[in-house]
């Protein structure tokens, strides 16, 4: 049986495009810098998560110098803190957000990031992140939640270092409506489990 050279040409290139779609998927899932979400933030309780295991009451916590652990709640149709109330952390800190939902399925995403993860019920997702530069960033939801879904965001401000602790200090009285109760945050076991 003769294969026409014609023939032969286009069952290389449909070869080539088959190879070509295999390795985007590949580079995609291993090589840029995707990562799947796990079970390594732990279990919590669907409907209350600060009540729950593995997770905190939201806000920001130090852990270390220049780390920090983020606790954020999300639900129908706002972050606790995000939403009204940014989250504050300063430039040149690696940040480990615990993001759960106390209701449905959420998104949590850093607009032009690779910070996204889903928010399951019941679940805490885990992620870390490096802030080098003082900037802003929305949050989106990212997964269908409600009829409000489109007005789910809040925002994540990096404040350079100086500002960090300076903020802190003014807004000492109210540090838990501002998140940073960095005082108590120091001594705290990192139960969150990176
Ligand atoms: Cu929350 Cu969409």
């Amino acid at each position: 049986m003769e294969v026409h050279r014609f023939e032969k040409v286009w069952i290389v290139a449909a070869l080539v495009l088959v190879l070509l779609f295999i390795g985007t998927i590949t580079y995609g899932a291993v090589d840029a810098g995707v990562v799947m979400v796990d079970d390594s933030g732990g279990q919590t309780n669907t409907t209350d998560p600060v009540d729950g295991e593995n997770f905190r009451e939201p806000g920001v916590y130090r852990t270390g110098e220049d780390e920090y652990d983020v606790y954020v709640l999300a639900q129908r149709f706002s972050y606790q803190p995000g939403t009204g109330q940014p989250i504050r952390i300063p430039a040149g800190s690696t940040v480990t957000f615990h993001v759960a939902s106390k209701d449905v399925l959420h998104g949590f995403e850093l607009a032009g990031t690779n910070v996204n993860t889903m928010a399951i019920p019941g679940q805490v997702a885990t992620l870390t992140a490096e802030f080098d530069e003082p900037d802003q960033y929305g949050i989106i939801c990212n997964e269908y939640c409600g009829e409000g879904h489109h007005e789910m965001a809040g925002e994540v401000i990096v404040v350079p270092q100086s500002e960090f602790s300076a903020n802190t200090t003014a807004n000492g009285t109210n540090t838990t409506a501002n998140g940073t109760n960095t005082m108590t945050g120091d001594t705290a076991t990192t139960t969150g489990g990176t």
